[in-house]
Order: C-alpha cells, then structure tokens, then sequence
C-alpha cells in the first residue's frame, strides 16, 4: 500500500495540490493496491465481517454436490452457480485426490476450479476435505486407509476401530498437516496475487461418529491426564481432571479438544502457508438430537462444546453451521446460539429448497456474514427448478448491493427480518423511526385490520440506515411503513421515495413512487421486488 493511500487526510491534501490527471493516477494506484489486500476476518464491537479486496463482502454462496469438484463435471456445476446469481461457489478439494501418494501431490482439481471459477467472475470457499468428512475419514488416502497400523484409527468403548483416524495419533495430525499446508502454500503460488479463493474451511463436519471419545492407548493416557491449564483458564472454569472439570459432558469434551486441537495443528501450519481466513462446519446437535457419536458427531463445535473450540482454536477465525431444517425457532435458535460477539452468523450450508430462502434475511439481520445452499448443481427435476427459482431470485435481489450490506451490516446500520409463522407484524426501530414491517397485506390498499400473514411464510424484508433520514429497503411479500416515534411534538412524513436499482453496488434510480405507492406503505411484491432509496423528514 502507498504512504498516500494509507493516510486519506494526506492523501486529500496533497490531490488538492495536484493537477486533475495527477489525482486520478493516484486513485489508479489506490485500486491496484486495495486489490491486492488478502481477505480477511475482522471483528469489531462485537460484529464482524470478512473483508475481501480491502471491503466487508457478503457472502452468497451455493455449494457443490459431495463429488462435483472434478474438471469432468466442473463446468456445468459452475454454469449452475452463476444461474443461482450466487457470487462464491463452496467447492472441495479431496485429500485422496490431492495426495494420491505419500508426498505426491496433484494439483490439478485445484487448478481446474480457480480457472473456471475466475472464467465466471466467481470467487471460492475451499472446502478440505481431510481426517473429517461428516465425522468420519472418507477422504483419506488409500495410502492411510489401508495402514491402520502407521495411522490409527479412533476405537470405541469396547476397543473396536470406528470409521474414523484417531485425533489423538501424531501420524495421522503429522499427515493432514503436511498435506494441508502444501495445498494452502500451492494456493499462495497461483492464486496470492488474485484472490479467487477467499475462505478455507479446514476439514468437513469434523467429530467421532460411532464413538463418544477415542478410546485407543493414546487418547486413554490422555484422558487420564488434566485438562490442559491452557483450556482451563480460558473456559474461567479450575483445574483438573476431564471428569472433574466436564462431569457427565467429560467424554464428549475431551473428544471435542483433541478433534479441536489437531484442527487448529493444521490450520496454524496452513495460515503459516497462506493465511487465509479459515473456518469449521458443524454437524449440529439440534432438532432433539442429543446423542453424541450417534445423533450427531460427538467432538465437533456443537453448541454445548462451543467455547471449548473458541479456546482450543486460535488459528480458526469461526465457526460455521450446517442447518438443515427450514423451522422457523429451530433454524433462528441456531442462529442465535452461534451468533455471538466472538463468532458471526455464518450459514456454511442449508437446504437447498424454497423454504430456507427467507431465513438469509434473518441471517444478514444478525449480522451474518453469508448464507451457502447445499447440492444445487446435478441433474434436473421439477423440485430442482423450484428451489432454483426462489434461491435465485433472493441472491439477485442482494448480489448487486452485497457490499452495501456487509458494511451496514458491520457498522450496525442494518436491520432485516425473515417471516415468522404466526406473526404478521414485526418492528424495527431505527433511532427515532420505526419501520412496521407486515406480512399477508396487499401490494397496495388498506390491509386486514387482522393480518394472516403469507400462506407460505416467506415475507422477508431489509432497512439499511444510510443517514439519519435516509434508508434503502428491499424485500419479498412484505410491507414497510416508516412511523416517527420521538417524543416531542413533531410529525413525521416521507420527503421522497426512489425506487431503482443496483448495478455492481451502483445506485440507478428508475422513478420515484407515490400516492397508492406509498400511502398504503411500501410494498415489496413477490416477483422482482423493488429496491427502495426513502427520505423521510418532520412536518
Ligand atoms: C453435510 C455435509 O457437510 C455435506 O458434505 C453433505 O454431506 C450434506 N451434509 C448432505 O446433506
């Protein structure tokens, strides 16, 4: 970065000096420079955002079915993403494809998506698929799966190897990290200069499944040990043994801190690399589903070990959530448990169906930094083209104005709401506004005084305060209504109403709505919704 660009009063001065041609090939140098800024995690009073080209970045993203991420099927997955108007495609790399042999490596899979992923203007979340995939070792080499003896695998309480490596074996952490990091240092080579890769996700819904711990002689010896003070101290909770310290919870912890410990092995020596922002999903203990290593994978950053992953992985920027229900209080409790002032909302996949639509909403109204529909690409049908529809229309909507949101969204100026069952009206208050959003009303004229709400539930709508009078609003089958609501004497009264566009976070203003546009409060239809510019003032 230059001196000029890195202090914008000198910077303001000196173009003040300078001849028109002299500022504008100083704003040249300033793009150049912020382009190539590696993306990055950043967290301030308690929000956050991934910065990518210098910018908070909403992350709209679809992932790839489990086996598309080879150059025989790429192009028309990718096609597929682009048709989803989603900017990040969520993509894998194989560690049995990646490191066919012991330190062989091929590079191939990885090249053929950065190419084709660049050809299309999309940028790419790596997904490594490693020691874990959904709590098991799929993935692993040949070469590892058929050497249990040099690379153990984690056995059960009556001493029987499960499906997956044991985290407690030096070989097995010794393996991953050798292989991740030379896929992280081949990343900085071919793609440090662009940026196409903008996350990694280090591992995939890692946990145990068919076992609570490990119960191998290393992991035994242990557990037999304390609680590493480390842990202890940052948990605020005293010294001493797993059961001691965890009680009933003591096997699934302990299973949690050595799946959470080699994780953070690999990404430390990753980030060494490359250091990208990097991340874990979670195989989620929700739905009712309490049974570790049989409901869910026990050790992976479900919410009862949360705090203990946060403490075990510095080298990990947050924690993703898998979330495949489309229940309102299901979906926005999970949201809600992982949403915290040290980790961000951040959907690493959802169900790929109408109904998990709305809840992006929800999602960038928590702060979120991105939201990730599940196995989008593959072979057609009549259920495919429906959630294509509807996921397209809700990223095409904010694609264009994502970098506006990820901003507000950091700065606290943005607010949004995904409808909830029973509950036609919501407000959100905005200093002294408030914006009444309703659901069932028609797209204009007086409403029900008793709203149903939408058969389907999927209203959904966003404010974004650009000034103290000035909003921009979207949204689908919603209603908004501004209400001034300070306590003094005055009124308050909307000045002006631009319905427009985006293009590339551009602002196109179209016309400027009013009388049955407004007086029956803004009105976000179904099918291509408006984008609203509001003034409002005080009479
Ligand atoms: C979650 C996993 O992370 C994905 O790779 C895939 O297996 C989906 N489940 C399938 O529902």
């Amino acid at each position: 970065m230059t001196a000029a660009c890195s202090n914008p009063r000198r910077r303001a001065s000196r173009l003040h000096q300078r001849l028109a041609l002299a500022g504008l090939l100083l704003a040249g140098v300033c793009a150049a420079a912020t382009a190539e800024q590696l993306p990055r995690f950043v967290s301030e009073k308690g929000r956050h955002a991934l910065l990518v080209d210098g910018a908070p970045y909403t992350v709209l993203a679809a992932q790839l079915h489990n086996s598309s991420a080879w150059p025989s099927v790429l192009p028309g997955s990718l096609d597929q993403v682009v048709a989803l108007h989603a900017n990040t495609v969520e993509a894998p790399v194989y560690w049995e494809q990646f490191e066919p042999a012991l330190g062989r490596y091929d590079t191939a899979n990885v090249d053929a998506l950065i190419a084709q992923a660049r050809q299309r203007g999309l940028r790419v979340a790596l997904l490594w698929f490693g020691s874990w995939k959904n709590g098991q070792m799929h993935y692993v080499p040949e070469w590892i799966k058929r050497d249990a003896a040099t690379y153990p695998r984690a056995l059960d309480e009556k001493g029987q190897p499960v499906d997956v490596l044991s985290p407690y074996a030096s070989a097995n952490v010794e393996a991953d990290t050798r292989a991740f990091t030379a896929l992280m240092a081949h990343l900085r080579k071919v793609d440090g200069d662009r940026h196409t890769v903008i996350l990694v996700q280090v591992e995939n819904e890692p946990g145990t499944v068919g076992a609570v711990r490990d119960h191998g002689a290393a992991a035994n010896a242990a557990f037999a040990q304390p609680v590493p003070a480390a842990i202890t101290a940052k948990l605020g909770k005293p010294a001493g043994s797993w059961q001691q310290v965890f009680g009933p919870e003591a096997d699934e912890a302990f299973n949690a801190y050595g799946t959470a410990h080699y994780i953070e092995q690999v990404a430390a020596a990753g980030k060494q690399a490359y250091p990208l922002p990097m991340y874990v999903n979670t195989w989620l203990r929700y739905k009712g589903k309490k049974f570790p290593g049989l409901d869910y994978p026990s050790g992976g950053a479900t919410v009862n070990v949360f705090d203990l992953w946060r403490a075990a992985t510095p080298s990990i920027d947050f924690i993703g959530t898998d979330i495949y229900t489309s229940d309102y209080n299901e979906y926005t409790k999970v949201i809600s448990q992982y949403a915290r002032p040290d980790n961000p909302a951040w959907v690493s996949e959802t169900g790929f169906e109408p109904a998990t639509v709305p809840y992006l909403f929800h999602v960038l109204g928590q702060g979120g930094i991105g939201f990730s529909v599940f196995g989008m690409d593959g072979a057609d049908s009549p259920q495919k083209q429906t959630a294509t529809a509807a996921h397209a229309a809700n990223f095409g909507q904010l694609a264009p104005m994502q970098r506006i949101l990820a901003k507000a969204a950091f700065e606290g100026r943005l607010q949004a709401v995904a409808e909830q069952p029973g509950q036609p009206q919501r407000t959100l208050r905005f200093g002294d506004w408030e914006v009444r959003v309703s659901y069932g009303a028609p797209y204009w004229g007086d409403a029900d005084p008793i709203l149903s709400g939408n058969a389907d539930h999927d209203g959904r709508l966003l404010v974004v305060q650009t000034a103290a009078d000035q909003f921009l609003l979207t949204g689908f089958a919603a209603r908004a209504e501004f209400a001034r609501v300070a306590n003094d004497d005055l009124h308050g009264q909307l000045l002006r109403v631009e319905l427009g566009h985006y293009v590339d976070g551009q602002w196109q203003f179209e016309r400027l709505l009013n009388g049955d546009q407004t007086d029956y409060g803004l009105n976000f239809v179904r099918t291509d919704p408006p984008v609203l510019r509001v003034t409002v003032g005080t009479y």
